[in-house]
């Protein structure tokens, strides 16, 4: 008997990194799962991983910043399984820049994927949730949502609104009765592809010694060597482990709560 057995799950950002890993663990603990991205190419990879190991899976390529794209999605969603009960909110990027350099552009584009992707998922998944009897969302946060960072300020900011947006979320739903509960995950450094993905455009002030010379990297075992009290980075599947608990029944009475997941960096 899997531990969400029965449900239905929506997940974004799902062609890579901790959005894989939660579909992947979600499909193996018995729920029927809803994959989205931009990244065509790396959404049939999760479904051939989730496929192959037995699970259900349906693949959507899907810009979450399109509020448009994202009623499709949620009408899909209700066609090809009747229901929506888990919604993953992961889709995201990191833009590592100093805020002094940082294009208008790049702050709203950094706004439009990590805010306005979460609120349109709330916006148009909750309503479907509530029709299917209640559920769970599951919104990432990061610890940059908890603490401050030189260089990140712009994502800090996305974070942060994230973290306070998913209680608020949470007290409505609650006031509402809709029996759909909504938390935030807060990840510490986890080894994904989005450390390669973040100086993406000026000088980048974050960890400057930390950034590999002439590359477009960050090395995110050297930052968690160094920062992490746990002594290295964290892998999707421990971030999937916290998901698929708040996915679960088993985590019923929480609602408007923050799940840190991050190695003990957050505990200074
Ligand atoms: N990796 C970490 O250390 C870490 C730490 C804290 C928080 N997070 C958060 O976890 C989430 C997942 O990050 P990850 O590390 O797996 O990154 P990742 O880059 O491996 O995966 C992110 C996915 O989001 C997708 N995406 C980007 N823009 C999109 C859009 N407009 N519409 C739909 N999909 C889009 C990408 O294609 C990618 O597949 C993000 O919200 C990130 O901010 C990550």
């Amino acid at each position: 008997m899997g531990r969400v057995d029965g449900k239905v799950a929506l997940v974004t950002g799902a062609a890579s990194g901790i959005g894989r890993g939660a579909a992947v663990a979600l499909a193996a603990e018995g729920a029927k799962v809803v994959v989205t991205d931009v990244d065509e190419a790396g959404l049939k990879e999760t479904v051939d991983i989730i496929v192959k190991a037995g699970g259900t899976a349906s693949a959507h390529t899907q810009d979450v910043t399109s509020e448009e794209r994202w009623k499709e999605i949620v009408a899909a969603t209700k066609d090809e399984f009747g229901a929506l009960h888990i919604l993953v909110n992961n889709a995201g990027i990191g833009i590592g820049t100093s805020i002094f350099e940082m294009s208008y552009e790049d702050w709203q584009r950094q706004q439009r994927i990590n805010v306005d992707g979460v609120f349109f998922g709330v916006k148009h998944g909750i309503p479907l949730m509530a029709a299917s009897g209640g559920g769970s969302v599951i919104n990432l946060s990061s610890i940059a949502g908890l603490q401050g960072a030189p260089g990140l300020a712009g994502y800090c900011a996305t974070k942060g609104a994230v973290r306070l947006f998913s209680k608020a979320v949470a007290l409505e739903c609650a006031q509402a009765q809709m029996n759909v509960r909504v938390n935030s995950v807060h990840p510490g450094i986890i080894d994904t592809a989005i450390w390669q993905k973040i100086p993406q455009g000026g000088t980048s002030a974050l960890s400057s010694n930390i950034i590999q010379p002439g590359a477009n990297t960050i090395d995110a075992h050297a930052i968690a060597t160094a920062g992490a009290p746990l002594g290295y980075a964290g892998i999707p599947a421990d971030i999937a482990a916290g998901i698929v608990f708040l996915a679960s029944d088993e985590s019923r009475y929480i609602t408007g709560s923050e799940l840190v997941i991050d190695g003990g960096m957050t505990a200074r």
